[in-house]
């Protein structure tokens, strides 16, 4: 292999100098013989995962519950609406036909007709044979969908807090993630993109409605994101999944009216929060066909397809009633009032009215503990879990994600027990929240 200086830089941020080392040693040692040293059998890659931020808390959770304790879950970002009943007489249907084997790794082509349809409703025009891909959920459209466009040295903007996930996979395809702040409001903030920008930036991730924020972008937010991308040269990742669970009459633009090309954007959308269909899998990116074609090509060689059966329900999601969509929304929206006049009525809270997802994100620094240790400690004495801010980005690590998922009697009495627990603990500044300084991200 040809080590050129500028693989040799890529490689410095890839790997730490600490792996560089070992790397090198390896190189001109040879491979340690059998019976030598045990072996190590961990990946270099993954020095650049770090272990779930919510595991720790869900662990800690669990083994309060075993003992009896009373505990309000706030952490788990699913519905907690079942399946609608048709979706799930579709895949029972299909796997009574017999409908259970592999299937074109692209998706079935009346799902791919179906999500295609649903995007000439909003008047953008696509080709199920071209511009969709099906994956096992989101995830997988969006893990794909980075190693089909990034390379080891870019880097990956995020407009953040944002999900964790984005970061994982963007080191896992060797890339850098870099977090671009929003305003204080979780809105848009267009000079902190400019003022990211470098010649390494390969894409930008958004996600509209936001987790954890609730936080979401207009269509002249995305307007102007796009004329960023076309002057400096990259691609936007647009993850819509929350796309329907809006407030206050707020309707979410899709990034391809914007770019309805597709010359610079890939739209990642699923199944899990609109129809409930967490544990089901599925998911789609739409793009250009050279984007989609090369992650057809992974999916080929990594899952195959999504789950045939799975599919068959997708095309029920998308073709039969719509009104469960709705009436979830309602529910949430109903429920997000409640949340946020609760954290509002808590003295020192800050907190933003969430417009979108169904998630809340308010600013605990005004107790002065990082947001690990704070949410260890409510979920010690009052039973409370939440998701530390600091897994959502290194710059919110005094605030805690609280999901409204949860059933509004489970708001009701866990806020009121978090409001009266609060009351009574230490603060560091007598009003207000206060940002803590940074932490490394791991
Ligand atoms: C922002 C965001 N994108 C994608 C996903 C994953 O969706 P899926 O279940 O389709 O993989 C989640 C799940 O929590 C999410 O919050």
């Amino acid at each position: 292999m040809v080590v050129t200086d500028a693989l040799i830089e890529a490689s410095k941020k890839y790997y730490n100098a600490q792996c560089l080392r070992q790397f090198a040693g390896y190189c001109y040692i040879g491979m340690p013989a059998c019976g030598g040293h045990a072996m190590d059998w961990t990946s270099l890659h993954m020095q650049r995962i770090p272990a779930s931020g919510t595991l720790r808390m869900f662990d800690l959770a669990v083994k309060l519950e075993a003992q009896g304790r009373k505990i309000y879950h706030f952490e788990v970002g699913q519905p907690d609406f079942p399946t609608p009943p048709n979706i799930i007489d579709a895949a029972v249907e299909a796997l009574r036909n017999g409908f259970t084997r592999y299937v074109s790794a692209r998706g079935i082509p009346p799902l791919l007709e179906a999500i295609a349809d649903r995007y000439h409703e909003r008047g953008i025009d696509i080709d199920p044979t071209q511009n969709i891909i099906v994956t096992p959920g989101a995830k997988m459209a969006l893990f794909m969908g980075f190693l089909a466009v990034i390379d080891i040295g870019d880097d990956v903007g995020i407009i953040s807090p944002s999900w964790p996930s984005y970061r994982i996979m963007i080191r896992n395809a060797g890339a850098s993630p870099v977090d671009i702040p929003t305003s204080p409001d979780y809105g848009f903030d267009e000079e902190a993109v400019k003022q990211t920008i470098t010649p390494d930036t390969r894409c930008i991730v958004i996600n509209s409605p936001n987790n954890p924020t609730g936080g979401v972008l207009t269509k002249s937010d995305m307007k102007a994101l796009y004329d960023l991308a076309c002057d400096h040269d990259f691609v936007i990742f647009s993850d819509e999944i929350y796309e329907h669970l809006v407030y206050d009459g707020f309707k979410q633009t899709s990034m391809l009216e914007i770019d309805p090309n597709m010359e610079r954007t890939l739209v990642i959308n699923g199944f899990s929060k609109a129809y409930s269909m967490t544990g089901w899998r599925l998911g789609y990116a739409i793009g250009n066909s050279e984007t989609v074609n090369n992650m057809v090509r992974i999916q080929q060689n990594t899952t195959s397809c999504a789950t045939s059966f799975v599919q068959v329900a997708g095309v029920e999601a998308l073709r039969g009633d719509q009104s469960s969509i709705e009436v979830m929304r309602k529910e949430y929206e109903r429920r997000r009032t409640l949340m946020k006049n609760m954290f509002c009525s808590m003295e020192s809270v800050t907190c933003v009215e969430p417009k979108g997802a169904f998630y809340m994100f308010p600013d605990f620094g005004a107790y002065g503990m990082r947001s690990t240790e704070l949410a260890e400690k409510i979920l010690q004495d009052t039973g409370i879990v939440s998701t530390p801010g600091v897994v959502f980005g290194s710059a919110y690590d005094s605030h805690l994600r609280f999901t409204y998922a949860a059933s509004a009697e489970t708001i009701e009495e866990g806020l009121a027990i978090l409001g009266d627990y609060l009351s009574g603990l230490k603060r560091s500044v007598p009003t207000g929240a206060g940002r803590l300084p940074q932490t490394p991200v791991s």
